[in-house]
């Protein structure tokens, strides 16, 4: 029988015998610590009023037990892992009397000292020793001192022993040591990703939950992910802690145990709690669809006004996901749902973020003004503008290039275009218009990033036509097609005039007969931006409606009907005013069709 270390003086045999009872039990080797052990364990403290140290291995074998404080308690001479990269293969569990689970300084630097895999704490409650909780620590790297830094979890009550799977979270840690040990970072390998998407009631969307998870993958590969296995769950409904079913949890931990994953995406926004839990029951990072899209956004943004508004979504993301008290993998080390146009530290403080939301919304304001005045200039110049939609991936980037001589980053890839680029556009007609390239749309684009890019969004689709580029080679153009029109929904620009151009028309299969359905529809153009067809059809096109659009006029308004005035600015674009001995003399550019109902106060021959 092996004996109980440490202090043990003074203790009855039979409490001896207990502790020793210890070294015959063993751990499920995905098991923190057995609830059993930790109940023996809490039980005893709370009858001695001392500490309790168990050491563990990875195949949950007990390898040592004894009296004292994980200062007095020394690691045993035990066989380990201590190679550069790797931890210990050994953590430490012990109690704390008195029921707080904290760990202490000296718990933390025992930690870093002998390389524990983890070091847990259990705080007993003396009154009822079996409603224990408790906190663990892992090491999550080094800093710039070459100092390990740790991370503390908890408060965690007993249950969580049940779905916490801790063979990923240990491997989680080592590959953070292990990049910062060879001081690179874990970006530089592509991180390989499991995609999960649950199918559940009554879909209230269009895609099918494969074409939906077929999308994911391109946004994982696009954050710059390697796409190991997709999962798709069938239930009725939602799990409201997990999401998905907790079988299915428990098979992705073992799945990503043998495939060595480092993330699991899922296709739908997860609540904070639900987020948590799955890292703890899957021990490595969990990123939603939202997060993803994030992330990408924020490698993406080229400007100052771009990145702003991107870390304002982030922060408006991860506020309520800081409350909580779960293990949080998913804001260690670096890569994917990490990244940040700022790179800052994720601050752990609410009010902090809230202040830091504040000032972002003061300074894109500021840009967004500076952008106001260049555009009154723009209209008072009287020059058209004309910007571009779509979904991602539609073909925007390439129609601009072609159209305009530029030459904007286009790429067989989600979202290569943030940020608004604008070009001058000559028009058969010998006239200019300003042509603009807007962010890609794409079905459930997070609302934190529409709030957050709304006023770009509102500017950019303030223009006088929107051309809408469809990749009808997609067998999903429709449906893409919907999706743009509800985001125009949400930012109010649904009545704006659109063009819908047919792209990538030299992908259609001469056979198919979709090419001639296109055609027949009115208001549309087909189109190659890559093979360059159909251009001088959609710039005629184009020239046409900006003629029609709008027509500049000049008008007198008495002083006495300054409500008239008041209600010119709001329907049309004023250019100018003159203060006149009659009244008000206001140039401004009128929908045509709004004309009549000024025709009193048309100055004759203004237009
Ligand atoms: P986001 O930046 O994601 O919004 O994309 P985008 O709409 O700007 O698309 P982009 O112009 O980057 O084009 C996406 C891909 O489609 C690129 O690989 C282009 O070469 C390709 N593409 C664009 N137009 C055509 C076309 O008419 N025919 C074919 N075959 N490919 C095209």
């Amino acid at each position: 029988m092996k004996e109980v270390l440490g202090n043990a003086e003074g203790l009855r045999n039979n409490t001896i015998a207990i502790l020793e009872q210890l070294y015959q039990l063993r751990v499920p080797p995905w098991q923190l610590v057995s609830p059993e052990i930790a109940i023996q364990m809490a039980k005893i403290t709370s009858a001695i009023n001392r500490e309790i140290n168990i050491f563990l291995d990875r195949k949950g074998t007990v390898l040592s037990v004894s009296v004292g404080d994980s200062n007095t308690v020394t690691l045993p001479n035990l066989p380990g892992r201590r190679g550069s990269g790797r931890l210990s293969g050994i953590r430490c569990i012990h109690t704390h009397p008195g029921g707080n689970s904290q760990l202490s300084g000296i718990d933390l630097s025992a930690l870093r000292n002998h390389k524990y895999d983890l070091m847990a704490a259990i705080g007993v409650n003396d009154e009822k020793p079996e409603e224990f909780v408790f906190n663990f620590a892992i090491i999550t790297g080094k800093d710039g001192n070459g100092q390990y830094t740790v991370q503390e979890y908890g408060v965690f009550k007993p249950d969580v022993l049940e779905t916490m799977f801790l063979p990923n979270i240990i491997s989680s840690a080592e590959k953070l040591l292990a990049a910062t040990d060879d001081n690179q970072k874990l970006e530089q390998r592509p991180e390989r990703t499991m995609l999960v998407s649950l199918e559940y009631g009554k879909q209230d969307r269009m895609w099918t939950s494969e074409d939906s998870l077929e999308e994911l993958r391109q946004l994982a590969e696009t954050a710059g992910a390697e796409v190991i296995a997709k999962f798709l769950q069938k239930r009725p409904k939602p799990d409201p802690g997990f999401f998905i079913g907790r079988g299915k949890v428990r098979d992705l931990a073992l799945y990503a145990q043998q495939e060595d994953i480092d993330l699991c995406v899922f296709d739908e926004e997860l609540s904070p709690a639900q987020q948590r839990n799955l890292e703890q029951a899957l021990g490595i990072k969990v990123l939603d669809r939202t997060a993803l899209i994030l992330d990408i956004f924020a490698q993406r943004a080229q400007t100052n006004e771009g990145k702003l508004q991107v870390e304002l979504a982030q922060l408006q993301y991860t506020l309520p996901r800081i409350m909580g008290q779960g293990l949080s993998l998913s804001r260690l080390g670096g890569g994917i749902g990490t990244r940040g146009p700022g790179e800052t530290k994720l601050e752990t403080d609410r009010r902090m973020i809230r202040d830091r939301i504040a000032y972002i919304k003061g300074c894109i304001d500021k840009v967004q003004n500076v952008r106001k005045l260049h555009r009154s200039y723009r209209n008072k110049n009287q020059v058209p503008s004309v910007s571009l939609i779509g979904y991602t991936n539609a073909g925007k980037s390439t129609l601009l290039n072609v159209l305009t001589n530029s030459d904007v980053y286009e790429k067989d890839q989600l979202f290569a275009t943030l940020d608004p680029t604008t070009r001058q556009l000559n028009l058969p007609d010998k006239r200019q218009a300003i042509l603009t390239d807007t962010v890609g749309f794409i079905q459930r684009l997070p609302h934190q990033l529409i709030a957050a890019f709304k006023s770009t969004l509102e500017e950019t689709l303030d223009a006088d036509l929107l051309v809408h580029v469809i990749d009808v080679s997609h067998p999903l153009y429709k449906e893409q097609s919907e999706a743009v029109y509800r985001v125009l929904q949400e930012v109010g620009a649904q009545d704006k005039p659109v063009l819908s151009v047919f792209n990538k028309i030299d992908k259609l299969p001469q056979d198919s007969g979709l090419l001639e359905q296109l055609r027949a529809i009115p208001e549309s153009v087909c189109i190659s931006a890559k093979k360059q067809i159909g251009l001088e059809t959609l710039l005629a096109v184009i020239t046409e409606k900006l003629k029609l659009k709008s027509i500049e006029v000049t008008l007198l308004i008495p002083y006495s009907d300054s409500g008239a005035a008041a209600k010119l600015f709001e329907e049309g674009t004023v250019l100018s005013q003159d203060y006149e001995a009659e009244g008000i003399k206001i140039t401004v550019r009128l929908q045509a069709s709004d004309i009549g109902r000024w025709e009193k106060f048309i100055v004759k021959g203004s237009n």
